[in-house]
């Protein structure tokens, strides 16, 4: 029998033991050989011994590989806590998401889940506001959150912008955001679209008599983005909102840090390229749970109904992720089992490809705590922005039993406009 260094399916993980779940396609070698590989990659070891290592190292820090499920290519490994620097999301990534993807020894790798242990969870800030904070700042208590993005795109000036913002918040919605590719650009400039986007949610918060939520974009090099935010604190914004991946988790870590008082909201972009393959990369379920581990409030987790890939099933599970308390491994979303230690539940964002008749099969699958946003689902509206705003929150009251669709113009004329799609 061959002797295996990390293989050791009689091990038991330790509390204190941080688990990661992968999926391998090993490349013409046993899954137990891939499964060494792996351990010792993303731990202490490299291709060859080494006359530097010791049994005292490897007694103290060898992971163990304690779970091969041969016909789904699924393994578990145990690491030890000491192998990672508290708070530091890099170094844990660099280890247990770093050089094992692209070894020859696998044809692919999917890094599916990681479940942390207290000394990790309890290093980490985990989000300021979390679902109940980001309520009590919204003054919704029950019903979802919905809110738009500004469309186009990128394209309009910051008056326009500020405009758009005023016709979709007096329509109805609760929040409007900025779009993950606007920025600071020539024809719209941050500052300015700040200053005058503000100035157009007061206007429509005295006009409603309802609270109204601005999300502006800081994405930046983290110095900027720093600035940005403050300069949305300092104008009195509530929210800000980042691509957590384009940024990277250090500048995700360095905005939470700065304890800015400002809610989270946290954009997806480029994740599709790191987890749609479901052979290879790192799983949504991952990132969402490292986002809360950081402190984001809000996340985009897809709509499972849209125009964004991602299945129920797997929606759901990253929804478990970032907003149980605890999780058992036996869990049928197939969550990894964690303790969050009472940090704060996310609160997941459905978004993409959505219009007003969605609203109901959203709610349906993804319960009310959740944030809805439409940009063409709003803008699109036959009626413009105000009316789209309209439809959106009619959709919204139907759900609460407070209005019936008869007398709900706005709403009719969007289920007959996008009756097909
Ligand atoms: C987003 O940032 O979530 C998208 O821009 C959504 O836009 P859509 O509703 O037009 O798909
Ligand atoms: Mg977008």
């Amino acid at each position: 029998m061959t002797k295996y260094e990390y293989v050791d399916l009689k091990y038991c993980p330790k509390p204190s033991d941080l688990v990661a779940k992968y999926r391998i396609v090993p490349n013409g070698i046993p899954i137990e050989k891939a499964c060494e590989h792996i351990a010792a990659e993303s731990s202490i070891g490299t291709w060859t011994e080494v006359c530097t290592m010791s049994s005292r190292i490897m007694n103290k820090l060898k992971p163990h590989v304690y779970d091969i499920d041969k016909r789904r290519g699924v393994v578990k490994i145990a690491y030890s806590s000491e192998l990672f620097e508290e708070g530091n999301i890099p170094q844990i990534l660099s280890s247990i998401a770093g050089n094992i993807f692209g070894m020859n020894a696998l044809t692919s790798l999917k890094l599916l889940d990681v479940s942390f242990p207290k000394k990790i969870v309890a290093a980490s800030p985990g989000p300021a506001f979390g679902i109940r904070g980001v309520r009590k700042v919204t003054g919704v208590s029950k019903r979802p959150l919905v809110g738009t993005i500004i469309k186009p795109k990128v394209g309009l000036d910051s008056l326009g912008h500020a405009n758009v913002a005023y016709n979709a918040w007096v329509g109805g919605l609760d929040i409007v955001k900025d779009d993950e590719n606007l920025t600071s650009l020539s024809f719209n400039k941050f500052d300015e679209r700040i200053r005058l986007t503000l100035k157009a949610r007061d206007k429509a918060e005295a006009k409603t008599g309802e609270k109204k939520i601005y999300m502006p974009n800081v994405t930046a090099e983290a110095g900027e983005m720093l600035k940005r935010a403050k300069f949305v604190k300092a104008h009195g914004g509530e929210y800000v909102m980042i691509d957590i991946l384009t940024c990277g988790f250090s500048a995700l870590q360095t905005l939470r840090d700065a304890n800015l008082g400002l809610v989270i909201h946290a954009h997806r972009a480029m994740h599709g390229a790191i987890t749609r393959s479901p052979e290879h990369g790192i799983s949504m379920l991952t990132i969402a749970k490292l986002s809360r581990l950081i402190g984001v409030d809000q996340l985009h987790i897809g709509a499972i109904i849209g125009k964004m890939h991602g299945s129920g099933k797997e929606v759901l599970s990253i929804q478990e992720g970032i907003t149980a308390k605890t999780v058992n491994e036996d869990d049928k979303r197939d969550v990894l089992c964690q303790n969050w230690y009472g940090k704060s539940p996310v609160l997941p964002v459905a978004s993409g490809g959505l219009h007003p008749g969605h609203v109901p099969g959203v709610v349906k699958y993804m319960g009310s705590d959740i944030v809805m946003q439409f940009g063409g689902g709003c803008h699109g509206h036959p009626g413009g922005t105000e009316a789209g705003g309209r439809a959106i929150r009619q959709a919204v009251e139907i759900l609460e039993g407070k209005i019936s669709l008869d007398r709900c113009p706005e709403l009719k004329c969007a289920l007959q406009h996008w009756k097909n799609k």
